[in-house]
């Protein structure tokens, strides 16, 4: 087929025509809600761009991976939203608000069953590997959403602790996506690390403009509760940022604020949003942010280099930069 065909554009489709089937069925329906509902794709997409700058176009194993990953993001998304009291994703009622709590926990887990035996029942030379570089991964998504937990409650948070926590509970699963698209190709290790440290740095860059649009984005876009961070006193880095430029009075206001959660959050919200601007800690976020979109471009030049592919991972690249969903 002609590399001029982008695999990642047909990835929709799969995933449609291969829904999760099993009974009963409100264990299986909240499962392909939320994997239905729509969203960005980014992280299938990045594997199978990964596959098709190594390997030319993708058959159907690499499609079969490239779900599993998906599954990972949606397993970890309807436990998210537990954990984060959010109601809605993509637009929609939660899975947890839909159906209740137990079914949500339950949706979850066996979508992340499911996502070992999509990689298990592809027929990839190299699928031990494969199902290392995912469980590694796996855990430490778990690690990093243990961490952003505590974070509320945390006394002193430096801010490379902050980002360390974002480094594990979303950067490492878009760097995993590329290095097994790679890998599944039959990339080197060099380069499959190259696409690693590529997805990396774009997962950190997109944490931060996640906290950006969480704070300062609109529920249309975002399909989320707007201000759910604020609402849940997550000390992200516009926080830890704005406790070290603010003084007096206002410091103390964004410090009583992150310590209460009103029944009615509008003033809270509105109140934390201003502050936050006043002490321009978005500006501090969004330089942040452009540091590591720089090393993620640098790391393209590299791990696409002579690939006909490099202008459709730079043109994905672009669209998540200026993202406003
Ligand atoms: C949301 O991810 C969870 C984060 C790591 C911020 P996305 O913003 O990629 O969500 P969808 O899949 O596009 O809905
Ligand atoms: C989510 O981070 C990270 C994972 C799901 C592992 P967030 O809690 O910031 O994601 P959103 O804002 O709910 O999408
Ligand atoms: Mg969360
Ligand atoms: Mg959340
Ligand atoms: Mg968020």
């Amino acid at each position: 087929m002609s590399e001029n065909i982008v695999a990642s554009d047909s990835f929709e489709a799969y995933l449609i025509s291969h829904p999760f089937l099993g009974k009963p069925e409100n264990l299986y329906n909240p499962m392909n809600y939320i994997m239905q509902l729509g969203g960005k794709r980014m992280r299938p997409k990045l594997l199978l761009l990964a596959y098709q700058s190594v390997n030319g176009h993708p058959g159907k194993d690499v499609y079969q991976l490239a779900l599993s990953i998906e599954a990972f993001h949606n397993f970890s998304l309807l436990h998210d939203d537990i954990m984060d009291n959010a109601p809605i994703r993509r637009g929609k009622k939660t899975v947890h608000e839909e159906w209740n709590t137990a079914t949500a926990i339950l949706a979850g887990d066996n979508l992340l069953i499911q996502c070992y035996d999509l990689i298990l029942k592809t027929s990839l030379p190299n699928k031990p590997e494969l199902l290392n570089e995912f469980s590694i991964m796996a855990t430490q998504v778990c690690e990093g959403q243990q961490m952003d937990m505590n974070l509320p409650t945390q006394e002193h948070i430096t801010d490379e602790e902050y980002l360390q926590m974002i480094r594990l509970k979303t950067a490492v699963l878009p760097a995993c996506a590329l290095k097994m698209g790679a890998l599944a190709a039959n990339a080197s290790m060099d380069r499959a690390d190259v696409f690693y440290d590529f997805g990396l740095n774009l997962g950190m860059a997109f944490q931060l403009q996640d906290d950006f649009l969480d704070t300062f984005g609109s529920s249309e876009e975002t399909g989320k509760q707007e201000g759910g961070d604020i609402i849940e006193n997550k000390r992200t880095l516009l926080f830890l940022h704005a406790m070290r430029t603010l003084t007096g009075s206002d410091k103390e206001e964004l410090l009583h604020w992150f310590n209460e959660k009103p029944d009615n959050p509008s003033n809270k919200i509105d109140r934390v949003r201003t502050l936050f601007k006043q002490a321009q800690s978005d500006q501090f976020l969004m330089n942040l942010k452009a540091d590591f979109e720089m090393h993620a471009l640098a790391n393209i030049d590299i791990a696409c280099e002579n690939s006909s592919n490099k202008a459709h991972v730079l043109a994905l690249f672009d669209l998540l930069k200026t993202r406003k969903a």
